[in-house]
């Protein structure tokens, strides 16, 4: 794990909006060795799906760039599997072919047909879909749809998994085993991972390092934390050690204490536009006077 594998040099990027340009990432500098497992945590909105769409080559950095094996990257690749945030499936395509179809380019001409459908099966198989191989995405839940997405990325045995919150939508039981055939694919595989959570759990269950960033507008890395626990990790063992608490509790201060977050909300009144607030903590303070 020790070469250098992708890198984000000095990336800003700002979107435009209706209201000028809107700079929601400045001067973000992380450096991705081969092999790694690395989250990206921070509060809702930012900027953490802009970073992963910028590896992904979705989105084009405003300024500075991505460099993959040496080279920079200006567009998506086979070698960049995205698991999105909001699953991604094609709607006329069963689970078996949605996974079929990101599995054929990458193994054309390496698998025979028969090998080829083992693949995708066995791939269906580790996130618990046997059952719904033929099912089409309206007749799956949000999960299901979900757990197909990441099979299909799993299957193209990436270089690079993105994957933006990719267990968010399903129960803590299927969670956690595919956090646990997750951290066995990739120890196996040895692909660099990027992970976005929300989940601190998750994170320093998951993490070689974690990734903090600051609110935004132009967004950044706040804070690197280094997880030095040893692999194979055990969820259930690590629930009582100190050393994971600890990691667990810098993410925790990081996120409530230095980045704590100030909400904007929005009041309707009933004779009156709506008026913005601002909530932190419990206090409400009034951004606007009402008359
Ligand atoms: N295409 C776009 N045009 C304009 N603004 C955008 C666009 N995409 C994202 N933004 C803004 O950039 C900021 C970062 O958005 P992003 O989706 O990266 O946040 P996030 O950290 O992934 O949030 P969440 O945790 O809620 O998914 C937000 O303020 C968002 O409104
Ligand atoms: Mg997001």
């Amino acid at each position: 794990m020790s070469q250098l594998h992708l890198e984000l040099s000095s990336v800003g990027i700002d979107f435009p909006t209706p209201k000028g340009p809107f700079s929601a990432l400045h001067d973000v500098n992380l450096k991705i060795m081969q092999g790694e497992f690395v989250s990206l945590i921070g509060h809702s909105g930012c900027g953490k799906s802009t970073v992963l769409n910028i590896v992904a080559g979705l989105y084009q950095a405003t300024l500075g760039g991505v460099i993959l094996n040496g080279r920079e990257v200006n567009e998506p690749g086979p070698e960049r599997a995205v698991v999105f945030q909001n699953h991604s499936l094609l709607p006329w395509l069963t689970a078996y072919q949605n996974v079929e179809l990101g599995v054929k380019p990458v193994f054309k001409g390496k698998k025979t047909k028969a090998e080829m459908r083992e693949w995708i099966e066995h791939n269906l198989e580790l996130v618990h879909m046997t059952h719904a191989l033929h099912k089409r995405p309206d007749e799956l839940s949000g999960g299901m749809k979900q757990r197909v997405g990441i099979a299909r990325a799993l299957a193209m045995q990436p270089e690079v998994l993105l994957m933006d919150e990719p267990f968010g939508a399903l129960d803590a039981l299927t969670r956690a085993h595919l956090q646990d055939s997750l951290m066995e694919i990739q120890n196996t595989l040895g692909n660099t991972v990027i992970m976005i959570t929300h989940d601190v759990d998750e994170a320093v269950l998951l993490s070689d390092r974690i990734v903090m960033m600051t609110n935004g507008p132009a967004a950044t890395v706040g804070e690197i934390l280094d997880v030095k626990l040893a692999r194979p990790r055990n969820r259930l063992a690590l629930a009582d050690d100190t050393e994971y608490n600890g990691y667990r509790g810098a993410v925790l201060r990081f996120l409530y204490e230095k980045q704590k977050k100030v909400e904007p909300i929005t009041v309707k009144r009933t004779e009156k536009p709506a008026e913005q607030f601002a909530v932190e903590n419990t206090s409400i303070t009034e951004s606007k006077q009402v008359a």
